[in-house]
Formats: structure tokens, sequence, C-alpha cells
């Protein structure tokens, strides 16, 4: 009976705040049309399939006057998503309507190759690596691995729980080749390692990591494989059908082109009971009750959003589905094959430079590409840049000491080109002034 009275109570509850309280029919009605408008794909294709790339760049507001090479950093969003996160916002305060932040589950679902129940939304990559470092049944004595090559928000949540909980952690060489990476890997598994945590790609030597055969030794070992894809959704052919994985954080205000703020936490279905969560509150549960003389939680809720608490942006979060639909309208493969062609571009030419050491390795590259100076310095040459409106990242993490530059499908070879002349200049013509 209490449970009865209960659970209705939290169906209507999810009701009310699904529909904002007001006249149901005709509001949801609305919002449908909104999703299905966020969603919709944009033309970027021409008639004959083909791609436009200087066409696609005039999709996005960015200052023409600025070459930027950072998208490690932050993507800048398409007039697409800035539109739907617009007019989200004219409606959401024009109804004063409340909830349907979920808009954006669905397509980053469907684009990834997840279950829906599999996706909690969140604000960053570092909200989701939280929900995972804080949630692992881990004890006293226990081991984790994570990297040398780590950014604070993979490094400081996992050094945190070690610090409560008394874990011993264990640093990863992720600056070595693949397969002494994976020896190193194996020879460091103990029988107290419980976790493998990494970047799927760094925000360092930007490196993808060889992902499916750590994931593999995970396995073989029962341990926890969480990866910090910050940089993973966006810039590659993310896929977790084939990933092999069991918890994967990202952010769509990367590589993903959407609003800031704006990220989702991939929560393998059988990994779900192992995470408790930390962060409570509305849709984390099946039911509570205060006042029947046994105060309690009745449950989780068994799906990934349960690490989505209280409200949300629905306005950010069609901006993030507007921001799916805007990839999937070039397609993951011609998204990842662009923004490969560009690095090649770059790439092909550093090598050839004297006075720098390119610490991305050639065959493991996707959209980053980092180098340190044999003499000069990487931070007078991230001003130099600067004063020329060139962005690029400087990168002191773990002592790195070196510029990164990312290259989107929104950059353009004659950019590049004037990034490497920019190096030159700097590298050969004396101070950088
Ligand atoms: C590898 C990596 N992990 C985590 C983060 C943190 O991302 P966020 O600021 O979205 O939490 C970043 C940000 O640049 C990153 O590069």
């Amino acid at each position: 009976m209490q449970k009865l009275y209960l659970a209705s109570h939290m169906t209507k509850r999810r009701e009310f705040l699904r529909i904002g309280g007001l006249a149901a029919s005709s509001l949801l009605f609305k919002w449908q049309d909104v999703s299905a408008m966020s969603q919709a794909k944009p033309m970027l294709r021409q008639a004959n399939g083909e791609i436009n790339w200087k066409k696609i760049r005039k999709e996005f507001p960015l200052d023409k006057n600025r070459i930027f090479l950072n998208n490690g950093t932050m993507g800048p969003s398409p007039h697409s998503v800035m539109k739907a996160v617009w007019d989200s916002m004219n409606r959401v305060n024009t109804m004063a309507s409340y909830g349907g932040w979920e808009v954006a589950v669905e397509p980053l679902a469907h684009y990834f190759g997840a279950d829906p129940d599999e996706i909690a939304l969140t604000h960053n990559v570092t909200d989701g690596i939280n929900v995972i470092a804080q949630g692992l049944p881990l004890n006293e004595g226990d081991e984790l691995i994570i990297s040398n090559q780590e950014h604070v928000g993979n490094a400081l949540p996992w050094l945190t729980r070690a610090r409560r909980d008394k874990l011993n952690v264990k640093v990863l060489d992720l600056s070595l080749p693949d397969e002494r990476v994976l020896a190193e890997l194996k020879r460091m598994i103990g029988p107290k390692t419980r976790v493998i945590a990494l970047p799927h790609i760094p925000c360092t030597n930007g490196r993808v990591i060889p992902a499916n055969e750590i994931g593999k030794i995970a396995e073989e070992n029962n341990l926890f494989f969480f990866l910090d894809g910050a940089h993973g959704a966006g810039m590659i052919d993310l896929d977790f059908k084939t990933l092999r994985c069991d918890y994967y954080a990202s952010c769509t205000h990367k590589w993903m082109l959407g609003p800031k703020g704006t990220g989702f936490l991939f929560i393998r279905k059988k990994g779900l009971k192992d995470i408790t969560p930390i962060f409570t509150g509305a849709y984390s549960d099946t039911g509570w009750d205060l006042i029947h003389g046994n105060p309690r939680i009745f449950g989780w809720s068994d799906k990934a959003s349960r690490h989505t608490n209280g409200t949300q942006s629905r306005s950010l979060y069609e901006g993030v589905a507007a921001a799916v639909a805007f990839h999937d309208a070039i397609g993951k493969q011609g998204v990842a094959g662009r923004i490969r062609e560009l690095n090649d571009h770059l790439y092909h030419q550093l090598k050839e430079l004297k006075g720098i050491q390119l610490i991305t390795p050639e065959n493991a590259r996707a959209g980053i590409c980092s180098f340190t100076f044999d003499q000069k310095n990487y931070i007078e040459f991230h001003h130099f840049c600067q004063k020329k409106e060139i962005i690029v990242r400087s990168v002191p993490e773990n002592e790195v000491n070196a510029i990164r530059v990312s290259t989107h499908i929104y950059n353009s070879t004659e950019e590049i080109d004037t990034f490497v002349k920019t190096l030159q200049q700097y590298l050969y013509a004396g101070k950088g002034n």
C-alpha cells in the first residue's frame, strides 16, 4: 500500500516535471516539435554528397582574424548550435516551462552506440570522472593505475579518493610506444590492483592510446576500466559497442562543438551496480520515505541518469542535441577524416623542422599534435603566437613543457601553413617578438 502510494507519487512527480505542470497535451506537443528541430540535420553536404569545407567554416562565427588551433581546450559552436540554445531559451522563458533536458540523451546514445539508459548528462568531463572515482567500491590498500600524462581533471579525483581511502596510486608512462605501454601495464598489475583509469587521448601528447588492448588486459585481470574521454567524442570515430571500457567520461564542449558546460558519462549497463551514488537527489532513486516511521531510500534508479540530479538547463542540452545533429550531418568518419587530414598537413611539415621534437606518435594520432623545443621556451612561443592571434595551448602538465596544436573541421590548410611559418620565424629568426 505504502509502496504503491510512493510509486504513484514518483510517477506523478516525474510526469509533472516532464511537462512543467502545465496543460500537458499542447505543451508536450510543442516540446516534441522543438526536439525534432534541434535534432534535425543541417544540410552540410552538397547534392553529390561531397563536403565543401570552406562552406563548413562559414557555419562558425569564429573571428576571421584569429587562427584558432586550440579546440582541445574549447570547441567553438556553429550557428545551428547557438540558434538551438537561443530558441530554446526563448521558449523556456516565454512558457515558463520546466524540465526536458533529457532531450540530449537519445541523440548522444544513438551517435555513440550506447543504450540511452547508459548515458548520464553532466556539465563537463570532470563531473563524470568524479562519479566514477568517488563511486567505485575501493578499500584501504587497493591500487589504482593512472598515468604520467593526466589532466588535472583525471588526476585530482583519483588522488582525492586515494587520499580519503588510503589507496595506492601507480603511474603508467604514457609517453612510451604502445607495446611498451602494454608490457609496463601488465607488469604493474598486482593482486591489489582494482582500477585502470587513463585518458583515451591525453591532453599532453595527444596520442590515441591502445584502449581495446588495455580493455582486454583489464577484463583478464577483473579490473574496472575507466577512460577519460575529454578528447574522444567528436574527434575520433567513437563507438561504445566496440570500445572495451566500463566507463567513459566526455564533454560536448570540446570536439563535439556544443554549448559550454555540457557533457556526458557513459556507464556500461553491467557496470552501473558497482557505482555507489555519491551526489544524489531528484532522479537518483526509485522512491524514498520520511513519514512512515522508517526513513529510507527504497533503491537507486537502474539508469545511468541517476547521476544527473536536480534541475538542468534544457536549453544547453537542446544545443547538445543540435551539436550531435551537426556532426551527424557530416558523419562520424567524415569528421574524423577531415580532422586527421588537417593534422597530417601539420604533422608532415613539423617533422621537417629542426629545433623541435614531436611528442605525438605518427601512427597513433587524430586531431592533436604536440611538440617540445630543443632550446627555445614553449611559454615564450605561446605568447609569440598569441600576439599574432594564433591560439594554441601550452602544456605545463607533468613537466611535459610542450606546445599542443589541435585541428578541427573549421580549420583550413592555409591556417596551418600560417602557424608553421610563425613557428619557423620564432625558431630561426632570432628572438620571439
Ligand atoms: C584529458 C582531459 N581530461 C579532463 C579534462 C577536463 O575537462 P572539463 O573541463 O570538461 O571537466 C580535460 C580538459 O581539457 C582534458 O583535456
